[in-house]
């Protein structure tokens, strides 16, 4: 296809885990040109884009960070579409979650969408979480949360769910700001994104898996998981762009599986490492 008749696209925080799938799929399609945000265009840890088949003709990386305004404006500036996919996903207790989680996920989104606004985008896909759905505890017990459900803000902060408080906090603003401006935004709900890696680093999602083969528990909690494979999340991502039906919020998950029983395919795969050996009763709680 001729450079021009190609559409571009703006994808940040290109080289984590889910974006980096996402980067591919948009290039496999041949009809996208594809910006990616990284902070740091010459890290060793973004290599693994530049790599990809395509890369060379259609993806062009750039520096921004989502507290800077202006290198997120030049980054979308002439983009048809924009996947907004960072925000930060910590590995354990933040000290300053503020600063480091919250900040970068309300305030970087509405960086995001200014500069999408401005820039006359056409859609704007945003990778929210279940995150922001399932801490609600006036959802009627025993109903399956469905996408009218939204955590509790309070119940996040009470709980020091940082993680959680930005997921939803920055999903709300995000659809307040679309009120507001007549942008169109459509959001993504992943629960625990498993599957291949393709960057160097390892996220905090598949971290979680990777620990039930290290050898270091013996116990766990046999908490029901729900969990989504990082290609079909890249797939949503991308349908939700190009269909134009598409609106609101749609949560993307696959049927729920008990640690367990996560544990009993990962022995068959994997058979060489050392698994927990027991299992106690899950509180309940859902985790990422
Ligand atoms: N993995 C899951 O289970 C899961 C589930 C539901 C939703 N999500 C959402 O999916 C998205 C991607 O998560 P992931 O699992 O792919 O995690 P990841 O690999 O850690 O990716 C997060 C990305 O955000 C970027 N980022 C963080 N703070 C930034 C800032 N201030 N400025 C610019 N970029 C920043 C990171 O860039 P650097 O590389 O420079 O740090 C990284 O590229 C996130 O929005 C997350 O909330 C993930």
């Amino acid at each position: 296809m001729a450079a021009a008749a190609r559409k571009c696209v703006c994808v940040t925080g290109a080289g984590g885990f889910v974006a980096s799938w996402l980067v591919k799929l948009l290039l496999s399609k041949g009809h996208y040109t594809v910006r990616g945000t990284v902070r740091d265009p010459g890290n060793a840890k973004n290599a693994h884009l530049k790599a990809l088949e395509g890369a060379g003709e259609r993806l062009q990386l750039l520096s921004a960070d989502l507290l800077d305004y202006d290198s997120i404006a030049s980054a979308v500036a002439g983009c048809e579409g924009v996947f907004h996919v960072a925000s930060p996903v910590p590995s354990g207790k933040s000290t300053n979650p503020e600063e480091e989680v919250i900040a970068p996920a309300v305030t970087g989104t509405l960086n995001v969408l200014k500069a999408c606004y401005e820039a006359k985008v056409k859609r704007v896909v945003m990778v929210s979480s279940v995150v922001a759905v399932s801490n609600n505890a006036n959802w009627p017990k025993g109903k399956l949360f469905d996408e009218d459900s939204w955590s509790d803000e309070d119940l996040c902060r009470k709980g020091e769910d940082w993680y959680f408080l930005s997921k939803t906090l920055a999903e709300r603003e995000a659809f307040a700001y679309a009120a507001k401006t007549g942008l169109d935004i459509v959001t993504i709900c992943p629960s625990l994104v498993i599957g291949p890696l393709m960057q160097s680093t390892v996220n905090t999602s598949s971290n979680i898996l990777l620990n039930y083969l290290k050898g270091e528990r013996d116990t766990v909690e046999n908490k029901l998981r729900n969990l989504v494979d990082v290609r079909d999340v890249a797939d949503a991502l991308l349908l939700a762009y190009e269909n134009p039906e598409a609106s609101g919020r749609y949560i993307c998950s696959s049927v729920p599986v008990k640690v367990s029983d996560m544990i009993s395919i990962l022995k068959t795969l994997y058979p060489m490492y050392t698994y927990p050996k027991k299992f106690h009763r899950s509180g309940g709680k859902y985790h990422l």
